[in-house]
This record gives C-alpha cells, structure tokens and sequence, in this order.
C-alpha cells in the first residue's frame, strides 16, 4: 500500500515539474512566474482543485511519443477568490511552449463545461505558443471547440482572460470573445500575425512589444482592458475585479459590507462645477465621492479617457459607472468613446449590474475623421446598448447635456429609471454660441446684437428647469447630496423587472 501511495506522489511530482526546472529557471528569468504560482497567487490558499494532471497528449508524429509529459502544457481546476468558486485553466510554458494540443484543449473545455453548468466564471491565463504545430489540425479543431465554449459562454458566466506570455495567431481569438482581457507589461503580446510575417507582407518594421504589447492593446486598439507591471499586480487586479460580479447571470452580484454612510454629504461637490462652462473638471472626483469608500475599480482606464468607465459599490452593490470626462476633448462621445461605453454598459445588462451614468457631454466629435470611420454606427452602439439595457439605470447630469448626446446618455427616454441634474445642468439642442449663430445668421455682423441673442438663449436653456418641466428630469438635485439620492434610487429599484419584447437576438449595429 505505501508503495501504490509512494506511486501517486511520484507522478503528482513529475506533473508539478512540468517541463523541467531549466525551463522553469528561464521563465522565472523573463520576471514570469509558472502555471502553478500563478494559480496559487490567483485563488486563496490552499483552495485549488486540480482536475486531470495526469493528461497526456496522443500525437505520434516528429518522434512526440517518446515526450508525454504529464498535464500537457495546461493546469486546470477550480478554487476560491475570496470564498467564491471560479474555474482557472493556466498555461504551462515550460511544456511545448504551453502550446495548445487535441488534448491540452480538451482539459479547457471540460472546465469551461463545468463552469457552465455550475455558474461560475472562468478565469483563462494564457501564456502559450498558439496551435501545438506538431499536431496540426487536431489542434486548430481544439482551439475552435474553446471558441464555441467562449460563445456559449458569453453573458452566461464571466469570463476573464490574463495575458502572461505570448498569444498568437488563432490564439488571440478566445481572449478576445471573453468579457474582460488584462495583460502583463514587456511580458506579454497578442497579435494575429507577429512582427516577421507584418515584415514580410507589409514591410513594416515593428517590435513584438509595439505591435501587441500591454501599452498598445491599452491604449491604441482596445482589445485590453488593463496593463499591469507584473504577473503578481495582474492576478491582484483579478481578484479585486472578481469580488465586483456575480458569479453567473443567475446570481447577483455579492453583496460586501460597506462602511461608508449612504447619506453622507459631500458638501465640496458643490464647487466641483467650474463657473466658466468651458473650463473642465475631474469626473473622477465625482465618481470617488459618490462610492462606497472611494474605491473605484476603472476598465480600459488608458483608452478613450473621455469616457470612464468602471465599477462602484453603494451599500456595498455593485454599480457599473459611465460617465464623460470633461478633461479630455471636452467629454465628446467619439467612435473610441462609444465603442468602449456600448461594450461596457452590455457587459452590465448580461449580468444584472445597475448602470449609474454620469453625463458632462457637449456632443459628438464632428470631422471627417470621425464620419468617414463610422461614428454612425458606433455612436448607435452605445444608444442600443443603453436602450436594451434593462437593468435599474440611474443618471445625474452635471452640466453639459447637449443634442444626441443628451439622448444617447441613458436619458429618461431610453427608459432609465431615475434621471437627476444638478442645478448647473444645460440640456439644449446646442451650446448657446452655436444656437445663436445658427438662428440669427443674419446679425453675424452685430457683436452686440449676437452677445445679447446668446445671453437670451443661455437664460432660456443653459438650466435643467426646461426638462424638468416636461418630466425629462426627475429631480434637480443637490450636488452634495448625490450619493444620497443616487444610492435611495438604486435601493428603489432593486426589485426592478422590465423585459424587451421576444427576439431571437437583436442586430445591434456593428
Ligand atoms: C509546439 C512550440 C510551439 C508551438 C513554441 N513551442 N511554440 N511547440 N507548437 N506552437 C516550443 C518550442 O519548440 C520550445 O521547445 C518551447 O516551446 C519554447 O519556445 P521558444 O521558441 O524557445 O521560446 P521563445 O523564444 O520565448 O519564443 C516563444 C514564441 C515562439 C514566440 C511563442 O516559440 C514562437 O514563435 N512559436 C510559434 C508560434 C506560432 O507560430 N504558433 C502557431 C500560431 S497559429 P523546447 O523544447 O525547445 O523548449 C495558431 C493557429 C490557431 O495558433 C488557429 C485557431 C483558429
């Protein structure tokens, strides 16, 4: 008996080895951590449950017979973040470049079939050489059969995908359908095709960092949504990003304990706004001052800086918050900026979160740039998004509120639930200015007479009292008494049921 027991603990050893300490010793000199430290960092002590480490891969072809290391490139299991149970699967670089085998693939679609029929997310951190090369089309068919999963998958239960090494080809393509992707400083890449095939066709010349590094997928094309200095900060991330969702669209989010006052004054909200309409202010001050002890957890904070987006928590719910930025390009929706709301503000419908939208807008960006690039079709993402968005949706205008934009951010007409300005508010076709030069293009000649046309039409319309006239605004309020009434609002709407007509699926514009 003490032999079988030896048995079982010897090969449990050579699975933990993965590919040898060598190549264990290179990644940990490349500042990257193994498979298995990144599971131990990710989920709480002690919590993981590894399923089939004694998988091995079935290829016979260029001599792979004689290499069958155990756990084929992938560690995977289930654990807890903070008490809660998520599915991680952990790429083993160390073992044929964490390359993605028949097999390998196999052990990824098991969790995920668990992870789905028990309601918790899935946690991918893939460091991996794409397609295990030796096994050709068995392994494209591996990848496309993670890929169904990530379909089937998607608004069901969250999936989240760390980038920890390379992640090419095919490869990128599961990250990509997953709701929210985090990667690693001058450790990790993603690209559909690398820097020597870009040069080959394109003749560009382009390190793997500029062409899919943290920095460029955080702040040039989105496909991230954070970048962190090292393996241990990203898993951190991870964990504090968990505790904000539910752990499937079963469930609600949890609900933490929350030391916060929900009626506390902040009475410093009342100077935020600038007396010049033009000089801009920190939104973030606002969303800081409204949540639970400060703490906001931003998504894609390098991207499109216009629009915020991100979570809070009000007696200790979470809150999805979409707010403009008056900071940059003035708070304008753009293509950029819409794009990543829309994304946002859907993710938060999946899963029962409550929208809180926070709106300092003058209108969308005007240009060829923008027109000839779709702002169309991109603005109207963000309009369905928030129009099919059937969660409770709560919104505060500080200031700007102008033309389209006043539509498209969550207006009462898209039928949010509670819609608040503060006194400072200005909800008009257009700013004052253009309105005048529009109206009394004839007296363009007349400073005087255009001044006095303008200070009129910012009488009549630079308020919130036209709106709230007619109903459009549910309340002026205070803005010191913001997180009062946005936190009662959300309280109001917890039992909130509203349903968009059957559809198979809509045809959000694209
Ligand atoms: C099998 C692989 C592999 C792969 C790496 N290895 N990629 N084995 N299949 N795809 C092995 C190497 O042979 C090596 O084995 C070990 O992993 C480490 O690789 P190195 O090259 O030494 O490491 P490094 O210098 O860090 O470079 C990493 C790399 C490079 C950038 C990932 O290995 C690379 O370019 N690999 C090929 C990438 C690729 O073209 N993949 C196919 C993409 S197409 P030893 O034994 O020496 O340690 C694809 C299609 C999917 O994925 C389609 C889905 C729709």
């Amino acid at each position: 008996m003490k032999d079988i027991l030896q048995e079982l603990e010897d090969r449990r050893e050579q699975a933990r080895a993965g590919g040898g300490q060598k190549r264990i010793d290179s990644q940990h000199a490349k500042g990257k951590l193994t498979a298995r430290e990144r599971i131990e960092l990710l989920l709480d002590e002690g919590s993981f449950e590894e399923f089939d480490m004694f998988v091995a891969h079935r290829c016979t072809e260029f001599g792979m017979q004689e290499n069958r290391p155990y756990g084929d490139g992938v560690v995977t299991g289930w654990g807890t973040i903070n008490g809660r149970m998520v599915y991680v699967f952990s790429q083993d670089f160390t073992v044929f470049g964490g390359s993605l085998s028949e097999t390998h693939a196999q052990k990824i679609c098991k969790i995920m079939d668990m992870a789905m029929q028990n309601g918790a997310p899935v946690i991918g951190i893939n460091d991996s050489g794409g397609a295990r090369i030796q096994e050709g089309v068995a392994s494209l068919a591996g990848y496309a059969e993670v890929f169904q999963r990530n379909i089937e998958a998607s608004g069901v239960i969250p999936q989240i995908s760390v980038i920890m090494g390379p992640c090419a080809g095919g490869a990128v393509y599961s990250p990509a359908m997953t709701d929210f992707i985090f990667m690693v400083k001058d450790s990790s890449y993603m690209f559909v095709t690398g820097p020597d095939v870009v040069k080959t066709v394109t003749n560009e010349v382009v390190t793997a960092e500029e062409l899919g590094g943290a920095i460029t997928h955080t702040k040039k094309s989105s496909v991230a949504d954070g970048a962190f200095e090292n393996d241990v900060e990203a898993l951190t991330e991870v964990r504090r990003l968990v505790d904000f969702l539910p752990l499937s669209n079963r469930e609600k989010a949890p609900v933490r304990p929350f030391f916060d006052a929900p009626d506390r004054v902040e009475n410093s909200l009342d100077t935020l706004i600038p007396e010049n309409a033009n000089t801009p202010y920190d939104m973030k001050e606002l969303i800081n001052k409204i949540a639970d002890e400060g703490d906001f957890y931003e998504i894609q904070a390098e991207y499109a800086k216009n629009m915020i987006t991100g979570f809070i928590r009000l007696e200790g719910q979470t809150v999805g918050v979409v707010a403009n930025q008056p900071m940059i390009l003035a708070g304008c929706l753009d293509i950029d900026s819409s794009r990543k709301a829309a994304r946002f503000v859907r993710f938060c419908d999946c899963f029962e979160i409550p929208i809180l939208t926070l709106v300092d807008v003058p209108g969308f960006l005007p240009g060829t740039s923008q027109e000839y690039n779709g702002v169309i079709k991109h603005g109207a993402k963000l309009l369905f998004a928030y129009g099919e968005a059937t969660v409770p949706k709560v919104t505060v205008i500080t200031r700007k509120a102008y033309g389209g934009a006043y539509d498209v951010m969550a207006s009462k007409h898209l039928r949010s639930d509670f819609n608040y300005a503060w006194p400072t508010a200005e909800i008009a076709v257009m700013g004052a200015k253009g309105a005048t030069e529009i109206l009394y293009r004839s007296e363009l000649g007349d400073p005087a007479k255009i001044a006095e046309r303008t200070k009129n039409y910012e009488d009549r319309f630079a308020n919130p009292f036209v709106a709230a006239e007619r109903g459009f605004i549910d309340e002026v309020i205070m803005p010191h008494s913001t997180r009062r009434r946005v936190s009662r609002a959300f309280a109001s709407l917890r039992n909130k049921k509203r349903s968009m007509p059957w559809k198979k699926h809509d045809n959000i514009p694209l």
